[in-house]
């Protein structure tokens, strides 16, 4: 038995695989705003600090797998923090617990980093400057209309920071990746407005073609919980799309 810490898993992808990892005979600590073995807001810095105090209390010996899924796409400083330092915050406030057991981190990106939305000066300032204060003041002002075009870079912003720190990380015996979702059938998507809704539909999805389907939520957490595994012992820094094959569809000729 080993013991998976899933951030946002109260619902959707991560509420599916606290199911599965418990199907498989898992100990699995959730950490959500309701509903969760811990209660934790992960967007503020007190959240935060208070569910790593709690599992350092819990788990002294270490915890085997790190799985950064809370997320949102509503709401510009909230998706600044929670999805980039709600994830990465977590992930490094653990990393001696995950190193303690050869442990291992995925974190939830999104395939929308595949198209070209995002906006790459926001990516910068979140890897390069981490700055939480300045960058939530910097888009303090933005239309929520454009809240995709920073869902968009908190999410290419999470994936390259897994894989700047693969190395590192995997040196000291802890590996770290990120799935990329395409969109998915949760509440994150059921509340898209009609719009929204025919901008989805647009986007074809290879293997459900011509269905309409949305992605379901089993195929993450299948393989969210292989990359967690130790059955993905040589895979590290990968950025994982699950989404069906849209974005081989969209970027084939990029092969790397
Ligand atoms: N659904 C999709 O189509 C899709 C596509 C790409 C990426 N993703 C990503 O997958 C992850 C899971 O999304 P989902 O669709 O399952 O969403 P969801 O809304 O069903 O679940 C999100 C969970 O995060 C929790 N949460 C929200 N704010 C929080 C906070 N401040 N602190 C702690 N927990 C908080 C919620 O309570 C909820 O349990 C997210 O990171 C999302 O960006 C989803």
């Amino acid at each position: 038995m080993s013991i998976y810490v899933v951030t946002g898993g109260s619902s959707g992808i991560g509420a599916k695989t606290v199911e599965l990892l418990k199907e498989c005979g898992h100990e699995t600590v959730n950490i959500d705003l309701n509903g969760g073995d811990i209660n934790a807001n992960l967007a503020t810095k007190e959240g935060r600090q208070a569910a790593i105090d709690e599992l350092h209390r819990r788990y002294p010996d270490g915890i085997d797998a790190m799985i950064c899924n809370a997320g949102v796409n509503r709401n510009i400083p909230l998706i600044i923090s929670l999805n980039y330092f709600g994830a990465t915050q977590m992930a490094m406030g653990v990393f001696d617990l995950l190193k303690k057991r050869g442990g291992s981190c995925v974190v939830v990106s999104s395939n929308t980093i595949a198209q070209g939305a995002a906006r790459m000066d926001v990516v910068g300032m979140l890897n390069n400057q981490a700055d939480e204060e300045r960058i939530l003041a910097l888009v303090k002002d933005y239309d929520r209309r454009t809240a995709h075009t920073f869902y968009a870079a908190t999410k290419y912003a999470l994936a390259r920071w897994a894989r700047r720190m693969s190395a590192s990380w995997g040196a000291q015996g802890v590996r770290i990746n990120a799935v990329a979702p395409g969109n998915v059938r949760t509440a994150m998507t059921d509340q898209l407005g009609p719009q929204e809704r025919v901008a989805v539909d647009a986007l074809p999805v290879p293997i459900n073609y011509g269905s309409g389907a949305l992605m379901d939520p089993n195929d993450l957490a299948n393989a969210i919980v292989f990359l967690a595994s130790p059955q993905a012992h040589g895979v590290n820094g990968v950025v994982l799309f699950v989404d069906g094959g849209t974005d081989a569809l969209l970027n084939s000729e990029k092969v790397y």
